[in-house]
């Protein structure tokens, strides 16, 4: 057996270092938000007596917020338990993720500016946008949202490979690449296909590993998703909400063994050629610097005949980076390029109405004009 070459150990040793700063985000997500809380508490104290007199009830809010933040800590703690030896050949507990050595964020060290706070600080949030990502894919109050992006893939599918013709479905090979919590590719195995969600975050992986592995009862489980936004509110309550989840009971109704997930970039997992029926994206093609290289990944591994359904818009990812080569290509221009791949364009409709992990009370309303296209590799 040959040793690891010493750029395997850099990689290594950064994939190492990724996945503590992934967990210990889960850690201090608690203190870092408290740390907000705390700061309008400090404001109102430094108001006029009669200002302060005016926000008592707000106040009180706030000493509830607390108690949401706890319900929240509680689940963020059970999505880290047991991640360190998730992905079954590395085990991450000798890591150094269990202590505060690195980085000891109380809410004053929060409070101190340095560029390793700032990124926990960025880390947090992901941690409040997983919470957000839970109501969309596992709640009944993301229902709607699930109905808006998914259902037309799902709709699609099913009709592609119909029952008459496909009686077996299990031999049909569904990826689902950006998989995010991984209700669209649980969808597409529960449906009687074959199918893999890929993902490469941890943030997501993490969680989605505790909804589909480790939730085996409907609605046991509380969040407060919208505790971390401090605009647009109509009410305290708003922001208080709960959202119970998971609204199935994916552990236990784990479509068998023909759904998975993997870990890892797209463009590194999967480069066998032809091997996929069908590839469903949503949401996902506007993640790469890169567009083209997608468009022709997927290509490559679709079997001639096979199809690759897209809902999303082109919310470039990778464009405000100034440390990313990014390249925008509108949809005009994603189309001829699409084409020349290879691709026959089956279907193709734009401002088809899409929303992303949005709070349904909140004032400010992002919505999508998404484009929806169906294209089929030929035979050659
Ligand atoms: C905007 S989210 C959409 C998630 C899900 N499809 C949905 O509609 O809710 C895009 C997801 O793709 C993942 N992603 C981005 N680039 C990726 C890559 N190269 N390989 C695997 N996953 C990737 C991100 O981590 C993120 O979870």
């Amino acid at each position: 057996m040959s040793s690891p070459s010493p750029v395997d150990e850099i990689d290594e040793a950064k994939e190492r270092e990724h996945f503590r700063a992934v967990v210990n985000a889960f850690k201090y997500y608690k203190l870092c938000s408290l740390d907000r809380i705390h700061k309008s508490e400090k404001i109102i104290s430094t108001l006029l007596p009669t200002h302060q007199r005016r926000l008592e009830k707000y106040t009180t809010y706030l000493t509830k917020f607390k108690k949401c933040l706890d319900v929240n800590n509680t689940i963020v703690h059970m999505i880290i338990k047991d991640v360190d030896t998730m992905f079954e050949n590395v085990d991450h507990s000798m890591d150094g993720v269990n202590g505060t050595e690195s980085f000891g964020c109380d809410y004053n060290a929060c409070e101190m500016i340095s560029q390793k706070q700032h990124k926990m600080q960025h880390d947090v949030e992901k941690v409040q946008s997983v919470l957000k990502n839970i109501v969309r894919d596992w709640s009944s109050v993301g229902a709607p949202e699930r109905e808006q992006c998914y259902k037309p893939i799902l709709d699609e599918i099913e009709a592609l490979y119909s029952m008459e013709e496909y009686s077996e479905r299990r031999g049909v090979k569904v990826l689902v690449p950006g998989a995010g919590l991984g209700r669209l590719a649980w969808e597409v195995a529960a449906r009687g296909f074959t199918c893999q969600g890929n993902e490469f975050s941890l943030f997501m992986l993490f969680a989605s590993n505790f909804v589909l592995n480790r939730c085996p009862e409907a609605n046991k489980y509380t969040v407060h998703p919208w505790l971390h936004q401090y605009v647009n509110n109509l009410t305290c309550d708003h922001q208080l909400q709960s959202v119970t989840f998971p609204d199935v009971r994916p552990a236990r109704d784990k479509p068998a063994d023909s759904f998975s997930m993997t870990a890892g970039d797209f463009l590194k997992v999967y480069t066998e050629p032809e091997e996929w029926s069908c590839v469903a994206t949503c949401f996902f093609i506007d993640c790469a610097p890169n567009v083209i290289e997608f468009i022709e990944r997927i290509y490559s591994i679709l079997q001639p005949g096979g199809y690759w359904i897209n809902l999303g818009p082109l919310l470039y990812h990778y464009s405000d980076m100034p440390t990313e080569n990014s390249i925008e290509p509108p949809y005009d221009i994603l189309l001829e390029i699409i084409r020349d791949v290879g691709f026959d364009i089956m279907k193709e409709r734009t401002g088809v109405k899409t929303k992303y992990a949005q709070n349904p009370n909140s004032m400010m309303q992002h919505e999508y004009s998404s484009v929806y296209f169906v294209c089929r590799k030929p035979y050659c």
